[in-house]
């Protein structure tokens, strides 16, 4: 199955603050698990996922240099925790707060990736907006895909910067 084309509804999905939307990955970003939750709130049966890029759910509206960072940064061995929003299969959309991690094998070479997402507060949903709206506007205004998200990752780090803070810290102070 390739990537659907979901056009967004602009109507939020809804799920509970202590549910937990679950999914590993294999190395390339192919789901090999997603829970209940998951399947519930995507929308996509079991059967319609598994196997599939993890991009199946992607928004429109995510910056393409936050996973970016997301992918640096697990494959380098570290976790990332990181605001986004999905996209359902009825084109509907729901924020989360992700963490994401590399699992290790007996080895410890990276064996897979692992994400446990939260649903974030609307307070720091709207402070994140704006942020991304900036990033995919750098993105955009270069012609060429790689040079915009060069540029949009370089206005976050000198941002951040700026600010005497870190991505981490940045998150978490939302
Ligand atoms: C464990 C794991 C979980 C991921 N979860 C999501 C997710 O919930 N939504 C999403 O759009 N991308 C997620 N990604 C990132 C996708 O693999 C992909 O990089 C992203 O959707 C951008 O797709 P694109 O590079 O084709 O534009 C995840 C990746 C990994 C490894």
């Amino acid at each position: 199955m390739s990537r659907p084309n979901i056009v967004p509804t602009g109507r939020e999905g809804h799920f509970d603050t202590e549910e937990i939307i679950v999914s590993k990955t294999d190395l390339q970003g192919r789901i090999t698990y997603a829970n209940d939750v998951f399947l519930r709130v995507s929308g996509f049966s079991e059967r319609e996922i598994l196997g599939q890029p993890h991009n199946i759910i992607r928004h429109p509206d995510m910056p393409h240099s936050v996973f970016k960072l997301l992918w640096d940064t697990i494959q380098g061995g570290e976790e990332i925790f990181a605001y986004v929003v999905n996209l359902a299969k009825n084109g509907d959309h729901y924020w989360v707060f992700a963490h994401v991690t590399p699992s290790f094998d007996a080895e410890g070479k990276i064996a897979g990736y692992h994400s446990n997402r939260r649903k974030p507060d609307p307070e720091q949903i709207a402070k994140i907006e704006p942020v991304y709206r900036k990033l995919r506007e750098l993105e955009n205004d270069s012609g060429r895909v790689k040079d915009g998200m060069a540029a949009a990752i370089e206005f976050l780090q000198q941002t951040l910067e700026k600010q005497g803070t870190t991505y981490e810290r940045f998150v978490f102070s939302l």
